[in-house]
């Protein structure tokens, strides 16, 4: 990231955004049950903080950028708080189903190997796990433009991350997505409780056709 696009995700206002973000998600789909959580993409670390204050939960922020880790821990790594890791999306350092939820918000469009980074989400969740999912999507005229345009982000559009997502999840929430160009993509996803291993997770599985024609309404 850029140091002003740090700078911003970095602010207390983009902090309340997504924590107003996730308290819609969380009135939708409530995380009943939910020990352990993992954010993927903390940043500097305030909705994992959030997460733990507010809804009594233990678990982690990781993020590639040591910069951001280094900030998390300064302004939330105190003893009982959430641990803060340096790591790749798309190589986490944790078992299998170690989790019983995963966040990732704002995050995915940084990741050239996106679908790799939501195959460690879902092997990192327990079966049944809850996945909140918040990024941006691209209609597909926009998207095959922006392929051509940019190497450094990675494009998608909403049908193609709501298939990939169904290999490993089923649905359970989304939103009808907002924006105009870039446009905001929010839903919640339950690891589904057959993929006991990871031993190759069974790619085509199909996604219930209601929520890929609500993501299809998009474009
Ligand atoms: C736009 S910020 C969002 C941060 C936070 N999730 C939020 O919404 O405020 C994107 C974050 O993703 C992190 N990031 C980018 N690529 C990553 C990767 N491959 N693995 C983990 N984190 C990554 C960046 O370092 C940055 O902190």
């Amino acid at each position: 990231m850029g140091r002003l696009e740090k700078i911003l995700v970095n602010s207390s206002m983009h902090a309340r955004g997504n924590i107003k973000t996730l308290e819609k998600l969380f009135a939708a789909v409530t995380p009943e049950g939910v020990g352990i959580f993992l954010e993927i993409g903390c940043g500097a670390g305030a909705v994992a903080a959030w997460l733990n204050e507010k809804c009594g939960m233990s678990g982690a922020g990781t993020d590639v950028d040591p910069d951001q880790i280094a900030e998390a821990k300064k302004l939330h790594g105190d003893d009982g708080g959430p641990r803060f890791i340096e790591a790749d999306a798309t190589d986490l350092p944790f078992e299998n189903g170690e989790f019983d939820m995963a966040l990732i918000m704002n995050v995915l469009h940084h990741i050239g190997g996106w679908e790799k980074a939501l195959e460690e989400t879902e092997r990192v969740l327990k079966p049944g796990g809850l996945f909140y999912l918040c990024d941006f999507v691209l209609s597909p005229a926009v998207a095959s433009v922006a392929r051509r345009l940019t190497k450094k982000y990675a494009v998608y559009t909403p049908e193609e991350l709501a298939d990939f997502c169904g290999i490993g999840f089923e649905p359970v929430y989304s939103e009808k997505p907002s924006g105009a160009l870039l446009k905001n993509f929010r839903a919640v996803f339950r690891k589904k409780a057959w993929n006991k291993s990871h031993e190759g997770p069974a790619r085509g599985v199909q996604v219930p056709l209601d929520f890929v024609q609500s993501t299809r309404n998009m474009s």
